[in-house]
């Protein structure tokens, strides 16, 4: 597998600000991520690398990596893989938590690779943190080989039939919200949890046999207080949304949450349904 053009970090210069936001919050969490959230992504790996046919001695890029947990899987599984994260504070953890890994500087919407380097791309919980998605899925199959698999995961959207942890914090912020547009313009956060949006959008950039599944995810904390420390320490915009409140709406806003959290509770345990949306895809 050749990698080419090893250092992106010029292109992050000309961010625009949906992407110099992601890029400050991604920053400023890169320590404190892993423990908070990085549990709960990571429940999405065995879905993800099955999905994109991940197996020994295949090479793989995992793109936005974060603090790298799904490039320890799909080494673990045996694949040549290359992380990538456009954030230097996530690589340095990634490497950290997971050495002997390739951890890599690189923008998703740039990806420092040459046309058709990979059997397999995978994503977990970027697609919707990208400014441009549409260019980022371009770039994904561009460095596919030929048959080669790409496989994403998306939070599902808040729900009130199925409550789960979106829905609880978006109740808690429309209840007592007093500042609305706390957050730069960005792309949809549940555009790509739509399997008619996915196979569209997909099929649109040049990909076939589309499919999308929901996959069951779980937030457990041991109190419900602690869902707030997850929120502040590892939910970008959740956190910007709430920090940016006056101090009753914000302090109204942490107490719905947290009561929304207890009805939860059961044997000592706070368990909150955290569903996801995995989609999968093959370069023709
Ligand atoms: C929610 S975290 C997911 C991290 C990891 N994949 C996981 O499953 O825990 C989103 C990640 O996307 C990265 N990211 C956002 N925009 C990016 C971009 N344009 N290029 C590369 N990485 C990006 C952030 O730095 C952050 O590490």
């Amino acid at each position: 597998m050749s990698a080419n053009k090893p250092d992106n970090r010029e292109t992050a210069t000309g961010m625009d600000a949906h992407a110099q936001f992601e890029h400050r919050t991604w920053g400023e969490m890169h320590e404190t991520y892993d423990s908070h959230f990085g549990r709960i992504t990571v429940q999405a790996a065995d879905d993800l690398l099955s999905a994109a046919g991940v197996k020994k001695g295949i090479g793989v890029l995992e793109v936005a990596c974060g603090t790298g947990n799904i490039s320890r899987a799909a080494t673990e599984a045996g694949a040549v893989v290359i992380g990538i994260d456009f954030v230097d504070g996530m690589l340095s953890e990634a490497r950290r938590l997971h050495p002997g890994i390739d951890f890599r500087p690189g923008d998703a919407q740039a990806l420092p690779f040459e046309e058709e380097t990979f059997d397999a791309v995978v994503c977990n919980f970027g697609v919707h943190h990208f400014s441009e998605p549409l260019v980022a899925l371009g770039e994904a199959h561009r460095v596919l080989k030929s048959g080669g698999r790409y496989a994403f995961t998306v939070w599902s959207p808040p729900s009130d039939v199925k409550v789960n942890f979106r829905q609880i914090i978006r109740e808690a912020v429309n209840e007592h919200a007093d500042v609305q547009d706390a957050l730069p313009p960005g792309p949809s956060e549940s555009h790509f949890a739509s399997p008619e949006n996915c196979a569209r959008t997909l099929e649109g950039v040049g990909f076939r046999d589309v499919s999308t599944i929901e996959i069951p995810l779980l937030g457990a904390w041991p109190r419900p207080e602690q869902v707030l420390d997850t929120i502040y320490n590892a939910m970008a915009r959740s956190k910007t949304l709430i920090d940016a409140q006056s101090a009753s709406a914000k302090k109204n806003i942490e107490s719905a949450i947290v009561e929304r959290a207890r009805q939860f509770e059961q044997s000592g345990t706070v368990r909150i349904p955290m569903p996801a949306m995995l989609t999968r895809a093959r370069k023709p």
